[in-house]
């Protein structure tokens, strides 16, 4: 699968991941815009902005406590194993626009939450976060302060944590190579990651059954899922 390229993947010392939806396809969590993507069946302005929430929280709350059901009896697959496994061969990061949480569930131990993560929670005007410990009993659940919590993830219109995107940046520009996989490269920030690689030399890889808007600025792509392509591109490093 990887056959050209084999040879100069051996001598990679840091490997950065940039996932998507697409790994925890597998799992059985849906993507957002494959043929049953969520943003096919939802209309994201209504669930996924700021001011989506403010008009409805409850109705946005509701949505992702049933995100969270099915993200929770999800196990990690082959793919996120694979990359869990590749610390022992080589530096790994894995810079995730995913909120599931299955890297950190295989073993990967450098994980960057872009987006943040279902299990998070945090208010929506004072300081407060934390995680979510008991389903709430109130719709939508207030913070001490009295006003309204919400989920801690990143919604459209919003900005990544600095901090976050900071240190992913320098992930970027820090490997030798990047494997981008299960995403389809049209959310910003996250798809500049691959830019900030490739300007400082690494090689860049894309692992996607389907071509992606930025296909043509890959290395290598190869055109597969990550359950079968991941595990043979960490055999490459044994
Ligand atoms: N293995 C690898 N890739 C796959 C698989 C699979 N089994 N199944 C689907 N894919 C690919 C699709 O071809 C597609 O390119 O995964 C990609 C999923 O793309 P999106 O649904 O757009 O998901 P993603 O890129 O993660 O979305 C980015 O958008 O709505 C926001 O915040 C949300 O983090 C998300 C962001």
């Amino acid at each position: 699968m990887f056959g050209q390229i084999t040879k100069k993947l051996k001598d990679a010392k840091r490997i950065a991941f940039v996932t998507g939806a697409g790994i925890s396809q597998e799992s059985g969590i849906p993507t957002f815009r494959g043929k049953d993507g969520l943003w096919r069946n939802y209309d994201v302005m209504k669930l996924a902005t700021i001011n989506a929430f403010y008009d409805n929280p409850k109705l946005v709350w509701e949505w992702y406590n049933e995100r969270r059901k099915n993200i929770f009896s999800a196990e990690p697959n082959l793919g996120h194993k694979a990359i869990a496994e590749l610390e022992k061969f080589v530096e790994v990061v894995v810079l995730t626009q995913n909120i599931d949480g299955l890297h950190q569930k295989a073993g990967s131990t450098d994980v960057l939450e872009l987006h943040g993560s279902i299990v998070k929670i945090k208010c929506s005007v004072c300081d407060f976060k934390s995680e979510i410990l008991t389903e709430f009993t109130d719709m939508p659940p207030l913070c001490k302060c009295g006003n309204i919590l919400r989920p801690d993830v990143v919604w459209f219109g919003e900005s990544l944590p600095k901090d976050i995107w900071q240190e992913a940046m320098i992930h970027a520009s820090k490997c030798d190579v990047m494997v981008v996989v299960g995403t389809s490269l049209v959310v910003s920030p996250a798809n500049t990651l691959p830019i900030y690689a490739k300007q400082n030399n690494a090689i860049i890889i894309e692992i996607n059954p389907d071509e992606t808007i930025m296909s043509s600025d890959m290395d290598f792509s190869i055109r597969s899922t990550s359950v079968m392509a991941l595990p043979e591109f960490v055999s490459i490093f044994k």
